[in-house]
């Protein structure tokens, strides 16, 4: 077992996590035998924290705070301002608790409803388009999981000329808000287009004008009430409505290395005659592969937890990708391995791809179900198909946010089952 908190050498490590932001906490915390060291991130001091014991003591340390967490760019992008993630006690939990309403149990197949149907409809638009080398599988899956949200969400979709830029926008969000300077501008521009946007649906729909389908989440959140029986602000509920729009969109990035893992592991593909067997496929391509390097809080308060120590004011990273390698809960944590999930189900505080501890109480996503529903309903169709990548050049670039195949996943055969 390892202990406390390290101190890095660097004075400020902002550098050194973009170029291994997957990676650092784990390897720092490694180096110094620790599990978390403490430095600078963006020039702010930071305890970066890695591990399934940390991850307890980060969901459950009630001096771990969210309202002043996020880095300004990434609320300006990826989160938006005034949504869940930044609220923190009884505000959070009467928010989220409207979120877990949408988004578990019957919504479900709700969506899986909407997602069947298009998935149709993007097959027969890849079988038209199918050419030597095949469909770009991210782009299609974008496309794909796009019309669906809408869908589902019962929000219009804009005239047909703005259809793409709309589809691109939600991209933006979580494609290009941590890349290079022109991206992440584009990715803020995007966020203000959305909810200037969505901002006068929800306004049309509260003076009763029926833009949202009456039965579907978008309506839900136009006419949600906070505790103090008010409506959410116009711009607090468009972001609200992006938090269930685009998460599905961003789901094509889970949806890629259930392909790259079909390529790498042809021998999985026997597990998926079975729904354990398609769930454990799932869950291990979710524990396996990079999406969500870490969850931030800020120290409301000096306190020690667990052998850890926390200053007033810090701001604390939780590795997430590390922790569900963490070598202390699995065994050959590094290794591809889907039949680790047949036998057992996993802990709340080592499988956290999306967030760790319990979903109504703490920050935790509430999209699991809508993600593992959709990669289940993807993988099951992309095993019958064929794909343009040679299994020798499936390397991963681990410093793009979120990471992706180096080379470009194309799939041949996505045309209708004889
Ligand atoms: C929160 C990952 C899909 C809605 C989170 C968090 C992570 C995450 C890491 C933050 C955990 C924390 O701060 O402690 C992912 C990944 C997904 C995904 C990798 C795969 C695409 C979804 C889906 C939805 C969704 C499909 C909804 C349709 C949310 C919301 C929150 C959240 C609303 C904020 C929860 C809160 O602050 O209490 N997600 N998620 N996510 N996710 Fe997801």
């Amino acid at each position: 077992p390892r202990h406390g908190v390290g101190q890095l050498q660097a004075w400020d490590s902002t550098l050194a996590f973009a170029a291994d932001p997957y990676r650092f906490i784990a390897r720092a915390c490694a180096a110094q035998g620790t599990r978390g060291v403490r430095g600078r991130l963006l020039l702010q001091p930071t305890v970066f924290l890695t591990g399934a014991a940390a991850a307890r003591v980060f969901y459950e340390s009630p001096q771990l705070l969210r309202h002043d967490a996020a880095p300004g760019a990434l609320l300006a992008t990826l989160i938006g301002r005034g949504g869940v993630q930044t609220l923190d006690g009884a505000a959070h939990r009467h928010r989220k608790a409207m979120f877990l309403h949408l988004l578990r149990g019957p919504a479900v197949g709700a969506l899986l409803q909407a997602a069947e149907a298009r998935w149709t409809r993007c097959v027969q638009m890849a079988h038209h388009g199918d050419t030597a080398s095949g469909q770009a599988l991210y782009p299609l899956m974008q496309h794909w999981l796009f019309e669906t949200a809408m869908a589902w969400a019962g929000v219009p979709m804009p005239p047909a000329d703005e259809r793409p830029r709309c589809e691109r926008a939600m991209v933006d969000l979580f494609d290009s808000a941590a890349s290079s300077v022109p991206g992440h501008l584009r990715a803020r521009a995007s966020r203000r287009w959305l909810q200037r946007w969505l901002g006068r649906c929800i306004e049309d729909a509260r003076d009763a004008r029926p833009v949202f389908r009456a039965d579907g989440a978008a309506l839900a959140i136009a006419l949600h009430r906070d505790p103090d029986g008010l409506r959410l602000p116009t711009e607090v509920a468009a972001v609200e409505l992006l938090n269930v729009l685009r998460p599905i969109v961003a789901v094509s990035v889970f949806v890629t290395w259930c392909q790259h893992a079909l390529l790498l592991h042809p021998h999985a593909r026997a597990l998926l005659d079975s729904d354990s067997g398609v769930l454990a496929f799932v869950q291990e391509v979710r524990r396996f592969y990079p999406f969500f390097p870490a969850a931030t809080a800020r120290v409301h308060g000096a306190f020690d937890a667990d052998g850890l120590h926390f200053r007033d004011g810090e701001r604390v990273l939780l590795d997430l990708y590390g922790t569900s390698r963490d070598p202390l809960c699995w065994e050959q944590p590094d290794e591809f391995r889907p039949a680790r999930f047949l036998q057992a189900a996993p802990g709340r505080y080592s499988f956290v791809p999306q967030g760790g501890g319990d979903a109504a109480l703490h920050h935790r996503c509430p999209g699991e179900d809508f993600a593992v529903a959709l990669m289940a309903l993807a993988v099951r169709r992309l095993a019958g198909t064929r794909c343009n990548a040679a299994t020798d050049d499936l390397s991963i670039d681990m410093r793009r946010l979120p990471a992706l195949p180096r080379m470009e996943l194309c799939v041949r055969g996505l045309g209708p089952v004889p």
